[in-house]
């Protein structure tokens, strides 16, 4: 299976490598495989969903036809497009302002970039909205996030993650990728990082959903503005230049990170776009890696949407429960996407 020979070979090089060079591209290639397999869950989601009927959030979305996307303000150029929870409107990516999220928890912005991969020209010429930022870059896409906290919150316990409704029976072939990638991933990350396939339909009691779960530091920049001063603008073509990134000083990121007091009062931006060169979000493949790629997610699985989400976790470290029960869940951001080259159709409802 090739992907699993790819996975294989990538963490035989990273781990060559020795745990002091911080291996960047392990993590990143470690990342985008556990994207590869959230893609994976996510499709038989989709499936599942239509068989049951039942109607989410994210579901609700999709109802629409194409006219009804453009009237919606979505671009007519292929993009990233997505949607809060809970459902506010539609977002998309390189939009000029960033869109405004509220929840009991936590407000701020989201703001996600990417790059015009479905035209090279343009791609290569950076003659398009962000393109500046782009240029002389790897990064296929970035991900800005403003977070204003409602409530103060232990770090210990807090979990950036991509996770799915509901359990999804995997394969055989499917379950080895996914436990080799999650293997290499904990070998960057470490204990923090929590993996689960869910509980299956049958397990008695609340079940927990499928979720690869990682701590903040997995963040590329972050940003931290006092309170009563004002936070730079998501859109701001400066705002590699704020703040902190992990870049060439993990250590020392990772302490800095951790130390963060999330409370209420200060802003925080983090961005994300790690794994971004190995994921193509627009057209819905993964890329980057020589020979393998490009590799359409559906081949392997991928029907969208992917969750991304940040909460805190109730007794995280103590206790029986070790799951990732809802119940237990407090969510600070939440938002589903996709590709609209490949939209949830209204079959797969
Ligand atoms: C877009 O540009 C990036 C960075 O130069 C490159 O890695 C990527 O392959 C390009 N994609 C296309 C489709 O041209
Ligand atoms: C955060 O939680 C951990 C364990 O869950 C605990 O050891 C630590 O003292 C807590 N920190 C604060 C600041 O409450």
């Amino acid at each position: 299976m090739v992907l699993e020979a790819t996975t294989a070979g990538m963490f035989a090089a990273a781990s060559a490598l020795g745990d002091e060079v911080w291996t960047f591209w392990t993590f990143a290639s470690s990342l985008i495989l556990a994207i590869l397999i959230g893609a994976c869950l996510m499709s038989s989601v989709g499936v599942k969903r239509a068989a049951s009927g039942t109607a989410t959030a994210a579901t609700s979305l999709v109802e629409f036809d194409e006219e009804d996307f453009l009237s919606m303000g979505m671009p007519e150029q292929p993009h990233l497009e997505g949607g809060f929870q809970p459902p506010n409107r539609l977002i998309h990516s390189n939009s000029a302002e960033a869109f405004d999220f509220d929840n009991e928890n936590c407000k701020g912005q989201f703001l996600p970039l990417h790059r015009p991969t479905y035209d090279s020209r343009l791609n290569d010429s950076g003659q398009y909205r962000y393109g500046e930022h782009f240029t002389g870059k790897k990064r296929l896409w970035e991900l800005r996030l403003r977070l204003q906290f409602k409530r103060r919150l232990n770090q210990t316990d807090l979990f950036f993650a991509v996770e799915l409704e509901e359990y999804v029976p995997l394969s055989a072939a499917t379950k080895r990728v996914m436990d080799l990638s999650v293997g290499g991933m904990r070998q960057v990350v470490g204990d923090r990082l929590y993996h689960t396939p869910g509980d299956p339909t049958e397990v008695a009691g609340e079940r927990e959903r499928p979720t690869i779960a990682m701590p903040l530091w997995t963040f590329d920049q972050f940003i931290e503005t006092p309170e009563g001063e004002t936070p730079p603008e998501l859109t701001d073509p400066n705002l590699h230049e704020h703040g902190h990134r992990r870049f060439g000083q993990l250590r020392e990121y990772r302490r800095m990170v951790d130390s963060l007091d999330l409370r209420p009062g200060p802003t925080f931006t983090f961005c994300f776009w790690g794994v971004s060169r190995f994921c193509d979000v627009i057209e819905w493949q993964a890329t980057g890696i020589p020979i393998f790629t490009p590799l359409d997610l559906n081949l392997y699985c991928g029907r969208p949407p992917l969750h991304l989400v940040l909460y805190t976790l109730e007794g995280a470290g103590t206790g029986e429960e070790k799951r990732h029960l809802q119940s237990r869940k407090t969510y600070f951001f939440r938002c589903g996407f996709w590709s609209s080259l490949k939209r949830p159709s209204k079959e797969q409802r």
